[in-house]
C-alpha cells in the first residue's frame, strides 16, 4: 500500500468505534495522521469494542503516524469548535474530513420505540436530527470553511442505504440519510471553483458491534464467504469505499453517492 496521505491530517467523526474506527484506521495506513472522535471518552466501550478513546488511540501507534482524540457532541457548534481548536494546535489544518458518526439513536442512546414515520416521539426525531444531520453540517461548517480558504480538501460523508428505501422501521433515520447524500451533492456543487470535493458513501446493513446488539440479525445474512451478495457487509468492505474516496485514484469522482451494500437498492427484496 502506498502512503499516499502522508503529511495531510484526517478527521474521521465518531471513529471511536464500529465502521468509523476502521475508516480511520484504513486512512492511517495510507499515511494520514489521524484525529479520532466520539461522543465521550468512553463511548467505544459501549459495545465492548475498547474500553475507551485512549485505548483506541494506542492501537494506531503501529500504523506509525501522529494521532490525536477529540471528544464532543457533532450537533453543539462549540463543542465542534473547541475539537478543531485542539487539532490544530496539536497537529495542524485538517485536508480530509470523514463524517461518520451518526446512526438510528433516538434520545435515549438507543433506537427510538417505536421507530415509524408516525408514532416515534418527538424527542427521539430531535436526537436523530442532531446526530445525523445537524452534526454533519456543524462539523463541515467548521471544518470545509478553511478547506475552502486554502483551496484543496476531500470530504466523506456517511449516509445509508436506507436513504434511498422507502422504509416503515427507522423511517426519520432514513429521510435524515437522504438529506445526508443531498446535502453532500449541493456542498460540492458550492465548492467546485475551490478544490474541495465531496462524496458520499451509502452503506448497506453492516456488520458492527452496536448493529448486531441492536436488532435481531438474520443469521442467513451473516455468511462471510463472500459467495452471495445477499448479506450483511464487513464492516472492512465500507472503510475500503471510504479509503477510496479520500485517495488519488477518485480524484475526478464529485458529488457522488456511493452504495456499498451488495446490489441491495438496485431491485425488490
Ligand atoms: N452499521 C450499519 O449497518 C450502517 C448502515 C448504514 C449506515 N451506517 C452509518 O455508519 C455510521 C457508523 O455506524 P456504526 O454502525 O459504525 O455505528 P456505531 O454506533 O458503532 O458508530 C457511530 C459513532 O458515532 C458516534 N456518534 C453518534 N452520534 C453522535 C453525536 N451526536 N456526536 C458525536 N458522536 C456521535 C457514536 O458514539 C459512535 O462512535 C453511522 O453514520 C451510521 O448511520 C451504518
Amino acid at each position: 500500500m502506498t502512503r499516499e496521505h502522508a503529511g495531510r491530517i484526517a478527521f474521521v467523526t465518531g471513529s471511536g468505534r464500529g465502521l468509523g474506527r476502521l475508516m480511520a484506521e484504513k486512512i492511517a495506513r495510507r499515511g494520514a495522521d489521524i484525529v479520532l472522535h466520539d461522543l465521550d471518552f468512553t463511548a467505544p466501550a459501549k459495545y465492548g469494542e475498547a474500553k475507551d478513546l485512549g485505548e483506541v488511540e494506542a492501537q494506531f501507534a503501529e500504523f506509525g503516524v501522529r494521532t490525536t482524540h477529540v471528544t464532543g457532541n457533532i450537533g453543539d457548534a462549540k463543542a465542534v469548535a473547541a475539537m478543531r481548536a485542539h487539532i490544530e494546535e496539536t497537529l495542524g489544518p485538517v485536508d480530509i474530513l470523514v463524517n461518520c458518526a451518526g446512526g438510528d439513536i433516538g434520545a435515549a442512546g438507543g433506537k427510538p420505540v417505536p421507530n415509524n414515520a408516525l408514532d416515534i416521539p418527538l424527542e427521539d426525531v430531535q436526537a436523530l436530527v442532531n446526530n445525523n444531520l445537524v452534526g454533519t453540517i456543524t462539523v463541515c461548517k467548521e471544518f470545509i470553511i478553511p478547506m475552502r480558504e486554502r483551496g484543496s480538501g476531500t470530504v466523506v460523508n456517511i449516509g445509508s442505504v436506507a436513504g434511498h428505501l422507502g422504509v416503515s422501521d427507522g423511517a426519520i433515520y432514513a429521510i435524515l440519510k437522504a438529506a445526508v447524500a443531498h446535502y453532500t451533492r449541493c456542498l460540492a456543487r458550492e465548492l467546485t471553483e475551490h478544490g474541495v470535493r465531496v462524496n458520499c458513501v451509502a452503506p448497506g446493513p453492516a456488520k458492527t458491534a452496536r448493529f448486531e446488539a441492536t436488532r435481531e440479525v438474520d443469521p442467513r445474512r451473516m455468511d462471510s464467504s463472500g459467495k452471495s451478495f445477499d448479506r450483511y457487509a464487513e464492516p472492512e468492505e465500507i472503510a475500503d469505499a471510504v479509503a477510496f474516496l479520500t485517495g488519488r485514484d477518485s480524484k475526478f469522482i464529485n458529488g457522488q453517492i456511493l452504495c456499498v451494500d451488495g446490489g441491495l437498492i438496485c431491485w425488490p427484496s
